[in-house]
C-alpha cells in the first residue's frame, strides 16, 4: 500500500521503515529540512539499534523515500499517517498543534479518498476534532466527494527496541468507525500479524485512551517500587529481593518493577501530565496519577540527597564521574533524563561533573548548553577517563558497558571510594573487594549506611 508518514522522529521513522521493509511504498515527510536532507543521503539523525541498516536497504530498493513536499506525495496515497510530536504545553496538556497542522495540510492537498491514521499520542476526543477539521476543509474545497476517515492507531514501541517492537508487536490497537477503514488497517498490518492475530478493534476514543492508560500503568509500577524502596531502606529489606519475590508471581509479572532513579524520557512524564489534564477538563481529579508523578519527581531528589549526605551535606569542590546521560540504555534520547537533574543539582551546589555516555553526549551538550561555559561540566570519551580523580562515581543509566566494569581500575582512577548506583546494578561485595563503598536504592539490608542517611 502507498503510505505517507508525517514526522520522522522515533515513531514516524521506525514506522515508515518497518512498513517499507515488508513491501509497502512509503514516503516520510518532515518540516525539518536538515533532517530530510540527511535522511535522503542515508544518514539517520537518531540512534536506534538496527534503524540505519533498514533505512539504507529500503532506500536502495526504492520502497522508502524522504521529502519536505507533502503535497506531491499525497497525490496517490492510500494511507496518510500522523507521527508528529505532541509535547507538553505549559498547563500540562498535550500540544496538538502539529497534529492539526498535518491533518489540515492533508485535507487541503489530497485528490483522492484516504485513511488518516493517527499514531501520535493524543487525548481522547482528538480523533473526533481532527475528523471535523478535515470534513470542514473538504467542504470548503467543495470536495465532499472525497472521504477521509480518521483512525486512531497508537504506537507502543520502546526506544532502544523499536524495530523489534514494531515488527513483532504484542497488539495493534485500531480505533475506527467503519468496516472499510478496519479492513484497510488489517491489510496494512497483515505482515506483522501472521504468527497470531494482533489487531484489537475499538472506537477511536477508546484507542486514544488505551495509549495513555498503558503508559500510566507502566509508570505506576515504577513509582510503586520506588515508594517501596523507601520503606525497604527504613526496615532493613532489599528492594531487589522484593522485586524478585513479587515479579515471579505470574499475576504481577516481571516488567517495570525496577526501583532506581524513576522514569524519564519523552513519553511517560508528558503523557501522565496530559492524562491528568484530561481528567481536569472532564471535571475530575486523578489521585493516582498525581501520586505517581510526585513519587517520580521526588525519587531523583532523594538520590541526590544520598549523594550530598555522604559528603556531610557539602559537595562544593567535589568531583563526580557520572555514567549515563540518556533516560534509558540503547537510545540517544535525553529528554527528561534523571542524569540531567543530578548534573544540574550537583553543579548548582559547587561540584564538578565529568560524564560519559555511549550515545547521549551530543544531545546532552544541546540540552545543557546553558552550562556550556561552566568549567564544572566535562564530557569524556570513556568510563574510566570519567572517574579520573573523582571523589565518587554515579551510575545513572544501565548501559551494557556499565554493567560489569573493572572495579579495580575504577578505584585506581578515583581519589575517593564511593559508588552511587542509581540503577541497582552492582553487588556490594564486588566493590568491597577493591575498597569501594556502595550506595544503592532500597537496600536496607546490605547497605545500612545508606539507610542511615535518610
Ligand atoms: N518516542 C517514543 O518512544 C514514542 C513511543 C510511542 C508513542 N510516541 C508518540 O509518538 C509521537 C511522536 O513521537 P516522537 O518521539 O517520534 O517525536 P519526535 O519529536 O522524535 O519527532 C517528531 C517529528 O515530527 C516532525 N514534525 C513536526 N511538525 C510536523 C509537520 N507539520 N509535518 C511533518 N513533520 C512534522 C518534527 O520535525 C520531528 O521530526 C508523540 O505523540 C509521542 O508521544 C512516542
Amino acid at each position: 500500500m502507498k503510505t505517507v508518514v508525517f514526522g520522522t522522529g522515533y515513531v514516524g521513522l521506525v514506522s515508515g521503515v518497518c512498513l517499507a521493509e515488508v513491501g509497502n511504498t512509503v514516503t516520510c515527510v518532515d518540516i525539518d529540512s536538515s533532517k530530510i536532507s540527511a535522511l535522503q543521503k542515508g544518514q539517520v539523525p537518531i540512534y536506534e539499534p538496527g534503524l540505519s541498516e533498514l533505512v539504507l536497504s529500503n532506500q536502495e530498493k526504492e520502497r522508502l523515500s524522504f521529502t519536505t513536499d507533502a503535497v506531491a506525495c499525497l497525490s496517490d496515497c492510500d494511507i496518510a499517517m500522523i507521527a508528529v510530536g505532541t509535547p507538553q504545553s505549559e498547563n500540562g496538556s498535550a500540544n496538538l498543534s502539529a497534529v492539526f497542522a498535518v491533518a489540515q495540510q492533508i485535507a487541503e492537498a489530497t485528490e483522492r479518498s484516504l485513511i488518516l491514521v493517527n499514531k501520535s499520542t493524543v487525548p481522547p476526543g482528538t480523533g473526533a476534532r481532527v475528523q471535523s477539521l478535515v470534513n470542514e476543509v473538504l467542504l470548503g474545497r467543495e470536495r465532499s466527494d472525497l472521504q477521509i476517515e480518521v483512525v486512531s492507531n497508537p504506537e507502543f514501541l520502546k526506544e532502544g527496541n523499536a524495530i523489534d517492537d514494531f515488527m513483532k508487536p504484542d497488539r495493534i490497537v485500531v480505533g475506527c468507525s467503519s468496516d472499510d477503514a478496519f479492513d484497510k488497517m488489517e491489510r496494512l498490518y497483515q505482515a506483522f500479524s501472521r504468527v497470531g492475530y494482533k489487531l484489537v478493534r475499538m472506537s477511536v476514543p477508546s484507542a486514544e485512551l488505551t495509549k495513555y492508560s498503558a503508559n500510566a500503568m507502566l509508570a505506576t509500577r515504577i513509582s510503586f517500587m520506588n515508594e517501596l524502596s523507601q520503606l525497604s531502606e527504613a526496615c532493613g529489606a532489599d528492594i531487589e529481593d522484593v522485586r524478585r519475590g513479587i515479579g515471579s508471581d505470574t499475576r504481577i509479572g516481571k516488567s517495570f518493577l525496577f526501583a532506581g532513579l524513576g522514569f524519564g524520557g519523552s513519553c511517560f512524564p508528558k503523557d501522565l501530565n496530559a492524562l491528568k489534564a484530561c481528567y481536569q477538563s472532564a471535571g475530575l481529579q486523578p489521585k493516582m496519577i498525581d501520586a505517581v508523578l510526585q513519587i517520580n519527581a521526588e525519587q531523583r531528589l532523594r538520590f541526590l540527597r544520598k549523594i550530598v549526605d555522604a559528603f556531610q551535606g557539602n559537595v562544593q569542590g567535589k568531583v563526580f564521574g557520572l555514567w549515563g546521560l540518556t533516560f534509558k540504555p540503547r537510545t540517544d534520547d535525553v529528554r527528561e533524563a534523571p542524569a540531567h537533574t543530578l548534573i544540574e543539582e550537583l553543579i548548582k551546589r559547587g561540584a564538578s561533573v565529568k560524564c560519559y555516555d555511549p550515545k547521549g553526549i551530543e544531545n546532552t551538550q544541546k540540552t545543557l548548553a546553558y552550562l556550556g561555559s561552566s568549567d564544572q561540566l566535562h564530557y569524556k570519551n570513556s568510563p574510566y577517563e570519567c572517574v579520573d580523580g573523582a571523589d565518587a562515581l554515579v551510575l545513572t543509566t544501565e548501559w551494557n558497558e556499565f554493567r560489569s566494569p573493572n572495579f579495580s581500575k575504577v578505584k585506581d582512577h578515583m581519589r575517593g571510594d564511593i559508588v552511587f548506583d542509581g540503577r541497582n546494578q552492582y553487588r556490594e561485595k564486588d566493590l568491597q573487594e577493591v575498597g569501594l563503598r556502595l550506595v544503592a536504592v532500597g537496600k536496607g539490608t546490605s547497605n545500612p549506611s545508606s539507610s542511615a542517611t535518610l
